[in-house]
């Protein structure tokens, strides 16, 4: 090659590589632009779904003057689980399910709890927006309350519906034992119901001498869906009868309290419909046959009482067939209270929702850890977990995919969140939930406003999974 032509190469070379880098410039330019533009779709289409939730649920009424005090004294004590038999448990003022406690929306109450186990304990009020000081998870809200302490606890419930309350201190042995009630907040301005009842279902481990079986939290627990009992209680009796006239209008609160079971009762004959999911009034009603309830889950049904008869509630989510309790219908006809029931009808459907890019996902499994089996997030097992961060007031998306083969009812503490897909479909459930049940294989996206800042637990409700592990912690920021 003579000198020019290798100088001449050398400038197409040039040219080349200036050509190159102006169109790999254009590209970038080209790509920032187009990122520029997704990334503003995605914050318009937060905005809008933000201004779809509106006010779904909010501050709640201005608290009143009246406080309600409640002292809760956690003991040792004894329950007739099956009848004649003296069954030694732990409770709240001496009963299985302890005290159920009401308040009408926009009144505060404070609860003293006085610890009189020989273990330490907090409690957690299921499903109520409180302050989260008050949220009774021990190394995130509060310190663990020793035996002989006490501690209060005082919140206004920001919103009117079935919560309950339960230990949230080694939930698969204080629970299994008893440590629980339920939390109902009254909306003084909703229709009157003929009875307004809560049933508390729980799950009892018996031996044969009718007493808990002691052996809590064991590996084929935690390696199984929790523990199931023998021994199905509603409001801590295998015998629960509710007695009604024909032509009664019941609102009946369903609460499953159990470690692991999951029901869905089936009503037969019974006109039943659902008109809240986890505290809240639905969209629509909703058939109430054969409606899943997993532990931590809450649903109010509209009965319409029919002819005289016996009409036994069942549960079959096994395919076996429990029967749970009886409607004893007796006595003369009265009027059925004519109204509408209280629904959310400008509840979001969120449908957009699907197009929008996941802040976070978690994978569930399981793993043999040192000395146990660990049941992770992202292969994390609790505490050792990183905070997912969540501004106030802003959408946000989270991405729930079980690898496991077995059931997680996912708990978020201190929010409200709708399921927004399944395995990818959109799906408007008609509701918000605080609890959502996946099986084994389930990808479930769920979109939430959140709105009480604080760092709030989010685990799964089977309490022996929790105790293993699943568990992690969600931090909602002030805006700013
Ligand atoms: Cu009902 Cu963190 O629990
Ligand atoms: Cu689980």
């Amino acid at each position: 090659m003579t000198f020019s032509a290798f100088r001449s190469a050398v400038r197409v070379q040039r040219r080349r590589i200036a050509v190159g880098v102006a169109v790999l410039m254009i590209l970038v330019g080209a790509a920032a632009i187009w990122l520029n533009r997704s990334s503003g779709a995605d914050d318009d289409l937060r905005a809008e779904l933000v201004s779809q939730f509106g006010d779904s649920y909010g501050p709640g009424l201005q608290a009143s003057e009246e406080t309600t005090v409640i002292e809760l004294r956690a003991s040792p004590s004894v329950a007739q689980v099956l009848p004649g038999v003296d069954t030694d448990v732990w409770a709240f003022n001496g009963s299985v399910p302890g005290p159920a406690l009401r308040l009408p929306l926009g009144e505060t109450i404070r609860i003293e709890l006085d610890n009189q186990l020989p273990v330490p304990t907090t409690i957690h009020w299921h499903g109520i927006r409180v302050p989260n000081a008050m949220d009774g998870v021990p190394g995130v809200t509060q310190d663990p309350v020793a035996p002989g302490s006490r501690n209060s606890y005082e919140f206004t419930p920001p919103d009117a519906g079935t919560f309950w309350y339960h230990s949230h201190t080694n939930g698969s042995e204080q629970l299994e034992r008893g440590l629980y009630g339920s939390l109902v907040v009254t909306d003084p301005s909703e229709p009157t119901w003929s009875q307004d009842i809560e049933w508390v279902i729980d799950d009892w481990l018996l031996t044969d001498t009718g007493q808990i079986d002691p052996d809590f939290n064991t590996a084929a627990d935690v390696e199984h869906n929790g523990r199931w009992g023998d021994t199905i209680t509603v409001n801590g009796s295998t015998e629960t009868v509710l007695s009604t006239q024909p032509g009664e209008r019941i609102r009946l609160r369903i609460i499953n309290a159990s470690n692991g079971r999951i029901f869905a009762p089936r009503f037969g004959a019974l006109d039943a419909s659902v008109i809240a999911v986890d505290g809240l009034p639905s969209r629509r009603r909703l058939p109430a046959d054969g409606f899943v309830i997993a532990p931590g889950n809450r649903i109010d049904v509209d009965l319409t009482i029919p002819q005289p008869g016996n009409y036994p509630l069942v549960d079959d989510f096994t395919g076996d067939i429990y029967e749970l309790a009886t409607i004893n219908v007796a006595g003369d006809r009265i009027t059925t209270p004519d109204f509408t029931a209280p629904l959310a009808s400008d509840l979001p459907v969120w449908a957009e929702a699907i197009d929008l890019d996941v802040d976070q996902e978690y994978r569930l499994n399981i793993r043999r850890g040192q000395s146990r089996w660990e049941w992770t997030m992202n292969d994390r097992a609790y505490p050792d977990v990183d905070k997912f961060e969540i501004e106030a007031g802003s959408f946000a998306k989270i991405r729930l995919v079980n690898d496991s083969q077995l059931f997680h009812p996912m708990h978020l503490h201190g929010q409200f969140f709708k399921v927004i897909s399944r395995d990818g479909q959109p799906v408007d459930e008609g509701h918000f939930r605080d609890t959502v049940l996946l099986f084994p294989g389930d990808e479930i996206d769920i979109g939430l406003v959140a709105l009480d800042t604080g760092t709030w637990a989010f685990h799964c409700h089977i309490q022996e999974h929790a105790d293993a592990g699943m568990m992690t912690l969600v931090d909602v920021n002030d805006r700013s």
